[in-house]
């Protein structure tokens, strides 16, 4: 089987090289000789021998290269790499992508295109690097239905929120160190804003759930709004803040959302700190499980890649649509399921808010929350800060509905004791 790589940058150059180094045990497990016919790069990547390799500059010389049966697109973007990819497919070529913003945004279309020409298009780098969570959800755990699933997806947001945590880093400074590390994307704010796991996240639900791509669906909130003493106070009450993905699904419909969320600090996922990855997906037979690994850097993306490309040369007899189960199944009950808005969507929440130190307060709280059927978890008060006179109140709730919380968040903040905003993070217990 004869590939084509499209871009030697961090992840190319690493694919690029796990071939080359284990090409026998690689050719050994995909049972066939797999050749890099073509690579096409902008320039020559130092870190690869590219020596005996035809190389050249232009990528679509690759989809039109009639040697090569797959192309591997690693040049990231959603123009260019579009193009690319539905030329190949065009040209009858499988396809295999780390790019989950191609994959989350065009992802129909290209699916439809792979079906039209019976190609298949595999994605497992797209989602959390080296982790093997896309082939969990289709293979390992097809046994399953998938109740929940809540991940760390993106690695630059769980390194700012490390860094923050332990060493008390600011937002920018540890945002700088993981872009010199290589981690951030290209334009971060994909990663700080939530873009990035919303991508990630979108296939998830796609693939967990049977249901198409819809990323402008989902709930997307970033980190950059968080505060270090809510990160402290989540500590006192027995939490971490992780910025997690979550996908699950309810009698009204899929839950899809990316917010930072106060998850207990004694769940595994709790522990997965710095840049690392972790999806635990809950299944009606086997539970709950966690995967843990790389989220991104050259050879964790490259173990994903390449593991496509033997996988693409297992299976070329089998149904390309096997591989996006929206495809397999025409079943309008499991095709049909909506994904419902953040409003509708119940969960628990941490609330902080500065109030006067004075008789009556508590009690105006409590009854704001109590008529609209929330109940209150946890209080904690704390002293005003150095030169300023109102009290810090910490509160959780217990499981609400949304819309009731943002109503009774509302009439928080218009009393007269109450100073601000009130600072709004969900919380997710993940054990049922
Ligand atoms: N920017 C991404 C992250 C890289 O930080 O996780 C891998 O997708």
């Amino acid at each position: 089987m004869n590939i084509g790589i499209c871009g030697l940058g961090t992840v190319g150059s690493g694919t690029f090289n796990v071939l080359t180094r284990n090409t026998a045990l690689i050719d050994a497990r995909a049972g066939a000789n797999i050749r890099i016919a073509q690579v096409a790069a902008r320039r020559i990547n130092p870190a690869c021998d590219t020596a005996e390799v035809p190389m050249t500059t232009d990528i679509f010389a690759v989809v039109n290269n009639p040697d090569v049966d797959v192309v591997v697109e690693l040049i990231g973007g959603t123009t260019v790499a579009r193009d690319l990819v539905l030329e190949a497919i065009r040209n009858g070529k499988h396809v295999v992508t780390a790019n989950k913003a191609l994959i989350a945004l065009h992802g129909n279309e290209i699916f439809e295109a792979a079906r039209q020409k019976s190609v298949m298009v595999a994605f497992e780098a797209a989602v959390a690097g080296g982790i093997p969570i896309i082939k969990t959800l289709r293979e390992g755990l097809g046994a399953n239905r998938i109740e929940w699933l809540a991940g760390i997806i993106n690695g630059t947001s769980n390194f700012i929120l490390t860094a923050m945590e332990e060493q008390g880093s600011a937002f920018a400074d540890a945002l700088s160190e993981a872009q010199a590390l290589g981690y951030a994307e290209a334009d971060p704010t994909f990663d700080i804003e939530g873009i990035d796991a919303a991508h990630k996240l979108v296939i998830l639900a796609s693939l967990a759930f049977g249901i198409p791509l819809q990323f402008d669906k989902v709930y997307t909130q970033g980190i950059t709004n968080l505060d270090l003493q809510d990160l402290a106070y989540a500590r006192e009450l027995g939490y971490r803040i992780k910025h997690l993905g979550i996908a699950r699904e309810t009698e009204k419909g899929v839950e899809v959302r990316v917010h930072p969320t106060l998850i207990p600090d004694n769940s595994l996922i709790a522990e997965v700190d710095g840049v690392m990855n972790a999806v635990m997906v809950k299944g009606d037979a086997v539970g709950p499980t966690l995967f843990y690994g790389a989220g991104a850097g050259a050879e964790p993306t490259a173990s994903a890649v390449v593991a496509d490309i033997i996988d693409v040369a297992r299976a070329l007899n089998s149904a390309p649509e096997t591989r996006v189960p929206y495809l397999a199944f025409s079943n309008a009950s499991f095709n049909g399921t909506p994904i419902i808005a953040i409003e509708e969507v119940e969960t628990a929440y941490y609330l902080r808010m500065s109030a006067l130190d004075r008789p009556g307060v508590l009690s105006k709280l409590a009854s704001i929350m109590s008529d609209r059927g929330i109940s209150i978890e946890a209080i904690i008060q704390k002293r005003p800060l150095p030169g300023e006179d109102h009290v810090r109140l910490i509160m959780l709730t217990n499981t609400a509905l949304e819309r009731d919380l943002v109503a009774a968040v509302e009439a928080i903040e218009a009393l007269d004791a109450i100073a601000g905003p009130v600072v709004r993070i969900r919380v997710e217990a993940l054990d049922k």
